[in-house]
């Protein structure tokens, strides 16, 4: 029998961010409108009922398309990574980055999504990015749609509910696949596909007051994107058989509140919910008990005959996952307070601390969920994103201690090491926001997840000036021993 001892030789370290929360530049050199920059700015006050704050809906789209400048609209500005990058990167290889994860913005490719050709100087854009990268031999991950798409298939098409949808996203996957088959190894098809059904705007583009049943909707949408997924699955292989293609799951884990079999049954129920994607996307087909769910819950899907051989036949590589919290599932939630996340909301376990934004932090269900998905799956992992959201203050000189965030890191990854000794086979961990970048979901730049701090405040206020923050110097020392010294 083989027993690892710790992270293995090519572990991939990095960090992660996203094109509408880091690029800025919503309207240069050809970009088109996306998704993300309809998202307007609002103070959080309430954790819990944020996912209705931030609904988008045909009032707020005509608003936002009324708005031509980025002011109000953070992810229309972002960090100007767009114009910084080189910048950027330069101190992620001083982090001794292995891997860096980011999206390209479909609308920088395909400014309206159903245009005949792509657009050369959002193509270069990226170019430059994977040159970079190279430069410093960082390995590349790219999400091919991390929460946006063009607003004309939204507007047009009605987004993802749209069957048609398809055939641009796989027009789209396969230029950029074509474009950097020599500079890109590792893809990742959609960024937390489970969103779709959470909600469908951020997801896949779906507009509650334009359809007639919205979880209807949303589980067409996220066939069509199974279906997409495995399409650009199998290109990619066409295209340089050299890649590694995985999905990407937002994985809550629910515990039950009580060991009342009501309660542990509808645990099972929640985590089935959610396991449903890596499902169909490693497995290849729907699972058993999703017909009686959809019969339950009025939900017909329009399918076509070759759908199932296509999900079937073109099964991912891996499976890459975020993981910031855990969740509790009960029948009797009255019984329990109501705790946030970002589009989530759970009751409260008692044996968990909270983060200022409502996140209940659980080191140790990182383990679990490793090693429950290598059981279920037996492919290997990639942990691309896990972080800390927190205010950080720099002291007087200039420096930011952000202990909280280093003690974050240190407990998850003792966790991470411990699923790797008992045999997890994880590919490799970038944490989320190496850099401070816009929250996805309410458009602050208050909530920081970087280990490099940005000079930009709430309302795009600052110098835009980087700064390492004492996280960077304990990063740099955990990758530089690949693992070994947590201190
Ligand atoms: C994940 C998303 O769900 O959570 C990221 O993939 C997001 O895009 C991250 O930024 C943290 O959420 P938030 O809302 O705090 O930015």
């Amino acid at each position: 029998m083989k027993t690892v001892n710790g992270f293995p030789d090519h572990f991939l370290w990095g960090g992660a961010i996203a094109a509408n929360q880091a690029e800025g530049a919503f309207n240069e050199d050809g970009k088109g409108l996306s998704t993300a920059d309809m998202v307007p700015y609002f103070e959080k006050k309430d954790y819990v009922n944020l996912r209705e704050l931030m609904h988008v809906t045909s009032a707020s789209i005509e608003r936002a398309m009324a708005h031509d400048s980025a002011e109000g609209y953070p992810k229309r500005y972002g960090i100007d990574f767009y114009h910084r990058y080189k910048e950027d990167i330069a101190l992620f290889a001083e982090l001794g980055f292995k891997a860096f994860r980011l999206s390209i913005n479909w609308a920088r490719i395909f400014p309206n999504g159903d245009d005949a050709q792509p657009n050369e100087r959002g193509l270069q854009f990226y170019d430059n990015v994977f040159d970079e990268l190279r430069k410093y031999g960082i390995e590349p991950l790219v999400t091919l749609s991390h929460y946006e798409m063009p607003m004309t298939l939204v507007e047009n098409y009605g987004g993802w509910a749209n069957r048609k949808v398809i055939d641009f996203y796989v027009k789209y996957a396969e230029t950029v696949m074509t474009r950097y088959q020599d500079k890109v190894k590792y893809w990742l098809t959609f960024n937390e596909i489970n969103t779709t059904v959470i909600e469908p705007f951020t997801g896949g583009g779906v507009v509650e007051d334009r359809v007639g049943n919205i979880r209807q909707a949303s589980y067409q949408a996220l066939h069509h994107q199974f279906v997409a997924s495995s399409l650009a699955t199998r290109l990619g292989r066409e295209i340089n058989p050299e890649f590694r293609i995985g999905c990407m799951l937002a994985r809550m884990i629910h515990y039950p509140a009580t060991s009342r079999p009501e309660d542990v049954h509808q645990a099972l129920v929640d985590n089935q919910l959610n396991l449903l994607h890596t499902d169909v996307q490693v497995r290849g087909e729907y699972p058993a008990f999703i017909g009686r769910y959809f019969k339950e819950n009025g939900i017909e899907l329009a399918t076509e005959p070759g759908d199932e051989q296509i999900l079937r036949e073109n099964t991912v590589d891996f499976i890459s996952f975020s993981y910031y919290t855990s969740l509790v599932s009960t029948t009797e939630p009255e019984k329990y307070g109501v705790t946030g996340g970002n589009l989530f909301s759970t009751v409260k376990n008692p044996n968990l601390e909270r983060t200022e934004w409502g996140w209940q932090l659980d080191p140790i269900g990182l383990r679990t969920v490793l090693k429950e998905m290598y059981d279920r799956y037996r492919v290997p992992l990639f942990i691309v994103e896990n972080g800390l959201g927190a205010k950080d203050t720099p002291e007087a000189d200039g420096t930011i201690n952000d202990d909280y965030r280093i003690d974050y890191f240190r407990k998850h990854l003792t966790q991470v090491k411990e699923a790797i000794m008992d045999g997890v086979e994880v590919m490799g961990y970038t944490s989320w926001g190496a850099i401070d970048i816009i929250s996805a979901s309410t458009s602050e730049m208050s909530k920081r997840y970087g280990v490099i701090y940005v000079d930009q405040d709430d309302h795009g206020k600052g110098t835009l000036n980087r700064f390492r923050k004492k996280s960077f110097y304990w990063y740099q020392k955990l990758i530089r021993s690949n693992g070994e010294d947590m201190e």
